[in-house]
């Protein structure tokens, strides 16, 4: 293929602007120290999944246990509309075990990877480069003879030097490999970098293999500096058309790209993300809910979307802000994630108007004074207690009621 025409096919496979959502939550969120799941809780969470309208569930690495094969074969089984991928090395038992799990999907994929790094090819597979070109093409080939759908991910592949690279995807490619992935596994990338890593390995493969418009390249982000998500969205700038994420970011390490801050993003910026996802975002709080059930992991307070705080606003000037038009402190609404409502916190930091508004809402109706008396008494308590619940002010205002009758 021509130059000209190379640049055509890496542009035809972008043109879309449908992100595909890979939820690793089963696989890599459960590799996460602490958070394994029960067959039924795994059953529970992938049915949610589908639901949601997840497009991959990774459910699982079926060569790992017994268990975990059969999770990932009834999830095959019982799933009615996402493609089904169960992880394997390198490995041909691993493979056939991948491929014998997942064969009963309505849409099966088996999901191989290997390192491609010279860190892991030195020190932890002891392989030279050509030797990986090697097991690529023969593992790629086996998964192939299976399943029509395999998914190739060089793991590492952030640090990994760009022409090997390139060697290695077009091999997976030529093997049969459909969907490219190329992980940050350390979390160590920075946007920019990773944006590039994917639009120059595009640029130089899909030129060289046949039918590149049935590629579609993979971000598959870790946390370790913060930046899943961020490198994540950065990935669909240089071309990348799929995103593995987990519910609630959760993962080995510092967890994955969440999910439900991945979907949101490319939501609410459409301005500067134009993509769109097939996601049910009302079901995102429940999702993170159920996860951090069955996981036992909780969510912190101040986590993005889905933590207790998202919707939360303490102080008195963002919530007189709130009262008079949600649009000043919120730049998504509480029901777009399945939350029901934003939440005045009254606390210190509140003011006149929150409190006349909560009054308002517990039912009391108090005049001027009675109104700033009770205000007084609010503040003082809300500088002893950390936060002030209904019942406090509803005593509080009582009080006030009572002794203005005596
Ligand atoms: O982080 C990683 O590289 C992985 C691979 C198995 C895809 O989880
Ligand atoms: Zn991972």
């Amino acid at each position: 293929m021509s130059a000209t025409n190379a640049t055509s096919a890496a542009s035809a496979s972008t043109e879309t602007d449908r992100v595909i959502i890979f939820d690793t939550t089963l696989r890599d969120g459960e590799q996460c120290p602490g958070a394994s799941m029960t067959f039924e809780e795994k059953l529970e969470v992938a049915d949610l999944l589908d639901t949601m309208g997840v497009d991959v569930i990774e459910a699982g690495f079926p060569i790992a246990s017994n268990g975990d094969f059969d999770s990932v074969a009834e999830i095959a089984r019982r799933t009615k509309r996402a493609v089904i991928a169960g992880l394997a090395r390198a490995i041909p038992a691993d493979i056939a075990r991948a491929g014998e799990a997942v064969k009963h999907a309505r849409r099966p994929r088996i999901h191989t990877f290997v390192s491609t790094s010279p860190i892991h090819l030195e020190f932890q597979m002891r392989k030279t480069q050509d030797q990986v070109i090697d097991i690529i093409t023969a593992t790629v080939s086996q998964a192939r003879n299976l399943i029509d759908d395999i998914e190739w991910s060089a793991m590492d592949a952030t640090r990994t030097p760009l022409d090997y690279l390139v060697r290695c995807v077009e091999t997976a490619i030529k093997s049969g490999a459909t969907t490219i992935n190329l992980p940050d596994t350390v979390g160590y990338a920075t946007p920019s970098e990773y944006e590039a890593m994917f639009r120059n390995v595009r640029e130089r493969v899909l030129d060289r293999v046949p039918n590149p418009e049935k590629i579609v390249f993979s971000a598959h982000c870790h946390d370790d500096l913060g930046l899943a998500v961020a490198n994540s969205l950065a990935a669909l700038a240089g071309g990348a058309r799929q995103i593995e994420c987990t519910v609630n970011g959760l993962g080995e390490r510092a967890g994955n790209a969440a999910l439900e801050e991945v979907v949101m993003a490319i939501r609410t910026r459409s301005d500067v993300l134009p993509y769109q996802t097939g996601i049910d975002a009302t079901l995102v709080t429940r999702a993170s809910k159920l996860v951090s059930a069955v996981t036992s992991f909780p969510v912190q307070y101040n986590k993005a979307i889905v933590g207790r705080n998202a919707f939360a606003h303490e102080s008195g000037i963002h919530q007189d802000g709130m009262l008079k038009n949600n649009t000043t402190y919120e730049i998504m609404t509480p029901d777009s994630v399945g939350v029901s409502k934003t939440s005045l916190v009254m606390g210190k930091h509140s003011g006149r108007a929150a409190f006349r508004d909560k009054l308002k809402a517990l039912g009391y109706e108090l005049g001027e004074n009675a109104l700033n008396d009770a205000f007084t008494r609010f503040k003082d308590l809300a500088d002893r207690k950390k936060v002030v619940y209904d019942e406090d002010i509803e005593a509080l205002v009582d009080q006030e009621i009572a002794a203005a009758h005596d």
